[in-house]
């Protein structure tokens, strides 16, 4: 038996099927009434997150540290910008990332400020794979 709405919005977990999602397209779901946003990242992206120097960054955390160990190529990130909470925009701005439109915060793509007036990254929400194409978040 599934959860109804009302218990979703409460904050049960929710499975998020993956295998539609092609490499370089972003999807946005629910979780507490929270916007989610899920990357299937490039290799670029991938290389281009990784290649930072980590002390450089307003909220230094390396990528390895922000994705699951296996499944490098999703990213998973609340999608509020940590400056004053709006949306920000999915693979926008100066580092393929995340743009927030409001006040032009700029976010790379591991969901983490690079540009702007926002303090820190996007948080990581609790998450696993359930299988390799399938994950649960909370
Ligand atoms: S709310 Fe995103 S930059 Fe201000």
């Amino acid at each position: 038996m599934n959860p109804d709405a009302s218990t979703i919005a409460a904050g049960a977990p929710i499975e998020v099927d993956l295998s539609p999602v092609a490499e370089g397209q972003d999807i946005k779901v629910f979780w507490r009434g929270k916007p989610i946003y899920i990357s299937h990242r490039t290799k670029k992206q991938i290389d281009e997150a990784r290649a930072v120097n980590v002390a450089s960054l307003p909220d230094p955390q390396s990528d390895e540290a922000r994705v699951k160990s296996g499944h490098e190529q999703w990213l998973v990130v609340i999608g509020i910008c940590t400056h004053l909470g709006c949306i920000p925009i999915a693979h926008e701005g100066n580092y393929d990332g995340f743009f927030c439109p409001c006040h032009g915060s700029q976010y790379d793509s591991s969901g983490r400020i690079r540009q702007g007036p926002a303090p820190a990254n996007l948080p990581v929400p609790p998450y696993q794979f359930v299988s390799d194409t399938k994950i649960q978040i909370g």
